[in-house]
């Protein structure tokens, strides 16, 4: 069924709109579970890896499926046919994991230790800590598909997990409020500041690993690739 677009005028009877609101809950179900299946995935590396190695390479983890109203304002930015076959398709973040470690080669690890499980297919990865963004942005962005079973079969759910150390999830947070509270018209002073401030950020970065490093020696936990 196709979602209607804002400027269209109809009349819709409150059985159609029944209808389209079940289709929207299914349809959101189904990125829900995925993300709960990559959330189960990360609690266990994290429980399993502090057991066997004394060392837990996560800090924290947050998730949550895009509201209907965040959703439809994207499909209406990107020009996307109003669609669930085309926002499918399309739109690959409606389940999102952000991963946050302390150290970036947790970030690094914890990435390489879900997509080698065979059950994850990598569909993108954006390395932003190799190539922040220009405005100083730092985090390793991965699409992964994940299966869900329903009771109607198997079905391949898209989710968005982003990988970050404690410094760039401070930093992205900052600046987000930044954007926000400037309605996306930033001050250059404040622009160049926030540049400068990712600098820092990972440069305390490099300067934790090192310390922990000289703590711990090398890799603590180190996963010999089979
Ligand atoms: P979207 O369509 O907006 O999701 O962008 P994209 O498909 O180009 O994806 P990208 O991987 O670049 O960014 C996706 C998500 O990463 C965003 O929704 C944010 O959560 C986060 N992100 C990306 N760039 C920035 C940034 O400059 N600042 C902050 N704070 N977060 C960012
Ligand atoms: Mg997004």
């Amino acid at each position: 069924m196709a979602i209607p677009a804002e400027d269209a005028s109809l009349t819709i009877s409150p059985s159609q709109l029944r209808a389209l609101r079940d289709e929207t809950e299914r349809f959101l179900r189904e990125y829900r579970f995925g993300m709960q299946e990559i959330e189960t995935k990360l609690g266990i590396l994290r429980e399993e890896f502090e057991h066997t190695h004394s060392y837990n390479p996560i800090e924290h983890v947050s998730s949550r499926v895009k509201s209907p109203d965040s959703l439809v304002e994207k499909v209406a930015r990107k020009g996307i046919e109003p669609d669930f076959e085309s926002i499918r398709a399309t739109i690959t973040d409606i389940a999102g994991v952000r991963v946050t470690c302390s150290f970036v080669s947790d970030v690094y690890r914890l990435f390489d230790l879900l997509s080698r499980q065979d059950d994850i297919t990598v569909r993108r990865v954006k390395d932003y800590i190799a190539e922040p963004k220009p405005n100083g942005y730092q985090s390793l962005h991965a699409i992964v598909e994940v299966p869900v079973f329903l009771s109607t079969g198997r079905v391949e759910v898209p989710v968005e997990v982003q990988f970050r150390t404690i410094a760039m999830d401070f930093w992205a947070s900052l600046e987000h409020k930044i954007y926000y509270k400037y309605d996306s018209q930033v001050p250059d002073r404040l622009l160049a500041e926030l540049k400068d401030a990712a600098v820092s950020a990972a440069e305390l970065d490099q300067r934790m690993e090192r310390l922990h490093r000289e703590l711990h020696g090398p890799r603590p936990g180190r996963v010999v690739a089979v």
